[in-house]
């Protein structure tokens, strides 16, 4: 008989037990007696009869609800909080779903309970829908708003469901390597990793603040020192910096430090984590070890220190077959002090239209380079903006060295090396996307080493450390620190998975001497780098043993697994990319009390 339905009153048990996940429901079920708790998806009526999902973290399943409970199914909101009490069945022939894991039965209810009725909610909590419009701006801000709701979906389930086995995997795997998880303090002093810190003022002492940091480098030197040998943290970092797809302000890193280590040490570490974590979490072999790419060549060859590699598409150097040419743009572009560059789009000439490579030649100039020079091989000859000056020796010179077939298209750039590999990079990938090579699901590792320690700094001559100022300096290099500094190369490592950075790395600097050399070559004075170091430095005074480490972006991993192209859908309450919560209104005014107490005065 039907129990009668009601509200349960605030505080007032449901007064049933949860036998069993709706999701979990299978044949072998069939003729059990379940109390099923959890959301109202779907409803459709036939004739009398209700069919509705009920949807709880482990799935959902078909309820039906007969004639006699027909009217309380009516009242059952989309997203309300209900209990179901009923038999499973199998579904009768015909009306088997083979789309979903429990669509060989339902439920049919004898009773149910409102436990909680729920507003119309105003974003999708099922799969969003595709078309004009869907995961727009507007669409994403309220999704955002009412991110309890959006979480509600079962792709962003999957995630955080995802997310937690990766760092269960990594938890684990470190365990067993003789690992200790240290917590490291989040009210610190700055911790220079290249963004602006987020300060905390306090109270106790007005005119002072914390910085939240940047990263736990240096308190997991000092545990080096400690003699703690091998440590990790699944660490929340903080940086102020212009947010991307693959940058929140705040985000989550697997961080670890070893002593008595060559790079070789960490990396094969690192190797064995992604592989054990890739099986543990997705089930997915990895190949190890990654290869290894010079800094120098990845810039010469994809244009990028973290090149996809999921596809070719090289980069040539065509400085010399393009040298002497009447075309000026080209031909002296090595007596500039330039380089020209190239790569070739198989089957391209056909494939890209006139306005399609003028807006090419806008993109690279956001680069800074002057213009694109194209080149289309066709059946009749040579295609280009510039085939009346081009010489049919340089262009048969130009195509031997980019290997151009007819049909094919070659984007040329001269300009400074740094430029060209920035515009060619660009180039690479948006033709890899627009010959679909960027959509595989190939995982393409690999570590890229022998960057230089230091890039240009702010101020005319001024240097600042490439990945942070602890990193030590290949041993053959250290006497160029005082002579020529930007040659010299750090014992650093990135890992690059697809055209995404995971994370990075290096051997520190654990003399205080190397130290100090490293800061006056960044035009650090005693009194500036003691005042803010002098504690590092004072440390590595007392037996700091050779250390290194590596740090590797959760969020990153996580998007990867999952198939996500922003961390944003790895994160449970992610930041907008002006770094505001759109859920809690963070970052708020506050009392005028509380800004006396902390001695700041707000304009
Ligand atoms: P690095 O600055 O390279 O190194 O950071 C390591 C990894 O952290 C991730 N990451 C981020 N993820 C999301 N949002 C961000 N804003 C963000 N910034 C960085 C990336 C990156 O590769 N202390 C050094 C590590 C070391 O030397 O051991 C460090 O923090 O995946």
């Amino acid at each position: 008989m039907a129990e009668e339905m009601r509200a349960v009153e605030p505080g007032e048990p449901a007064g049933w037990r949860r036998t069993d996940g709706a999701g979990l429901l299978r044949p072998g079920d069939a003729g059990r007696e379940v109390v099923l708790m959890g959301w109202v998806g779907r409803r459709r009526d036939h004739g009398g009869v209700a069919f509705v999902d009920l949807r709880d973290r482990s799935g959902s399943v078909q309820v039906v609800f007969g004639e006699a409970l027909a009217a309380e199914a009516e009242e059952l909101k989309p997203e309300s909080v209900v209990a179901i009490r009923g038999t499973v069945a199998l579904r009768p022939e015909g009306t088997v779903n083979r789309d979903i894991p429990t669509g060989e039965v339902e439920v049919r209810a004898a009773a149910v309970r409102l436990l909680n009725p729920a507003r119309t909610p105003p974003v999708y909590t099922s799969e969003l829908p595709a078309g004009p419009g869907a995961g727009s701006t507007a669409g994403e801000t309220v999704r955002l708003r009412y991110r309890y709701l959006d979480l509600r979906r079962p792709s962003l389930q999957r995630n955080l469901a995802l997310r937690h086995r990766l760092v269960k995997a990594v938890r684990d795997h470190l365990d067993e390597q003789g690992f200790w998880e240290i917590e490291t303090p989040c009210l610190t002093r700055s911790t220079p990793e290249g963004a602006r810190d987020y300060l905390v003022p306090a109270r106790n002492a007005p005119g002072r603040f914390y910085a939240l940091p940047q990263s736990p480098q240096l308190f997991k030197q000092l545990l080096m020192v400690a003699g703690v040998e091998r440590y990790f943290q699944v660490a929340r970092c903080f940086r102020d910096e212009d947010l991307r797809a693959d940058r929140q302000p705040e985000f989550t890193q697997i961080d670890i430090e070893m002593s008595f280590v060559e790079p070789e040490d960490v990396m094969r570490l690192t190797e064995e984590l992604m592989a054990g974590v890739w099986k543990e979490a997705v089930g997915v072999e990895v190949a190890t070890p990654f290869p290894v790419l010079d800094y120098d060549r990845a810039l010469l060859v994809y244009g990028s220190d973290k090149p996809d590699l999921r596809f070719g598409l090289e980069i040539a150097d065509l400085t010399e077959a393009a040298a002497g040419s009447a075309f000026r743009v080209l031909g002296e572009a090595g007596a500039r002090g330039e380089v020209v560059r190239g790569l070739t789009v198989p089957g391209g000439a056909a494939l890209y239209s006139r306005k399609d490579l003028d807006r090419l030649t806008q993109e690279v100039r956001v680069f800074g380079a002057q213009s694109l020079v194209w080149m289309a091989f066709e059946d009749s000859g040579l295609r280009s903006p510039a085939a009346k000056v081009l010489e049919e020796t340089t262009v048969s010179a130009l195509r031997e060295v980019l290997g151009a077939r007819v049909g094919d298209l070659a984007l040329l750039v001269a300009a400074a090396p740094e430029t060209a590999a920035a515009a060619l990079g660009h180039l690479r990938l948006q033709v890899g996307g627009r010959l679909g090579l960027r959509g595989g699901k190939d995982l393409r590792f690999v570590w890229v080493t022998n960057y230089p320690l230091f890039e240009a700094g702010e101020g005319p001559g001024r240097l600042a450390a490439k990945h942070h100022p602890f990193t030590a300096p290949v041993a053959a290099d250290i006497d160029l620190l005082e002579t020529d500094p930007a040659r010299v190369r750090a014992r650093a490592y990135d890992l690059v998975l697809n055209g995404w950075e995971l994370g990075g790395g290096s051997i520190r600097n654990h003399r205080r001497d190397v130290q100090e050399r490293v800061f006056r070559a960044m035009g650090l004075g005693p009194r500036e780098y003691t005042e803010k170091f002098g504690f590092l430095l004072e440390a590595l005074e007392y037996g700091a043993p050779p250390h290194g480490g590596i740090a590797l972006g959760v969020d990153r991993i996580a998007a990867l697994m999952a198939g996500e192209e922003s961390i944003r859908d790895v994160i449970a309450f992610p930041k907008t990319a002006s770094a505001t919560c759109l859920l809690t209104g963070a970052p708020a005014v506050v009392e005028p009390e509380q800004l006396e107490e902390l001695g700041l005065i707000v304009p």
